[in-house]
């Protein structure tokens, strides 16, 4: 006998979000970016291509950075999830979206999002990455304006906001 779930029921999923408990009935089809912008309503979360190759969607999965539109919603299960929302404190801006502020490091800044989740991940991961490693990090992120050189500097700016420097 088949244990699969026909594509038009829904089940249940729950997960945290910003350090926030939250849970929804979805079909089993459902992206977890589409529910994390329409369920939870967490439109920071951008996209873009939608398959994985322009990074606008990147979340923070247990610490890891994911493409959200590349998961179903359920396998987010029992998972702690991070998105854009969940870097300020109230008004006081997190040290990164300081640091892109000062750079000038976005435009139209559709792509801000996920560019800021790859760089939380990396100096997470790694507190003083050359610039290098900086656009090695963030190479599967695509920006449509910047260019990118600004968008580095704003990681260096941000590294050293992180380390106790100022932002010059
Ligand atoms: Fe997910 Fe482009 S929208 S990678
Ligand atoms: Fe416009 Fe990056 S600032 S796509």
């Amino acid at each position: 006998m088949s244990t699969s779930i026909p594509m038009h029921e829904t089940i249940g999923v729950a997960f945290t979000v910003n350090g926030m408990s939250f849970s929804t009935d979805v079909e089993p089809r459902r992206s977890l970016s589409d529910v994390i912008r329409e369920e939870a309503g967490l439109t920071g979360t951008h996209l873009g291509c939608e398959h994985g190759v322009c990074g606008a969607c990147t979340i923070l999965l247990d610490g890891e950075p994911v493409r959200s539109c590349l998961m179903l919603a359920p396998q987010a299960e029992g998972t702690e999830i991070t998105t854009i929302e969940g870097l300020a404190d109230g008004d006081q801006l997190h040290p990164i979206q300081q640091a892109m502020h000062e750079a000038h490091g976005f435009q139209c800044a559709f792509c801000s999002p996920g560019f800021l989740m790859s760089t939380l991940a990396l100096l997470e991961r790694n507190p003083h990455p050359t610039r290098d490693e900086i656009r090695q990090e963030l190479s599967g992120n695509l920006c449509r304006c910047t260019g990118y050189e600004t968008i580095l500097n704003g990681v260096e700016t941000a590294v050293r906001l992180m380390n106790g420097g100022s932002g010059e």
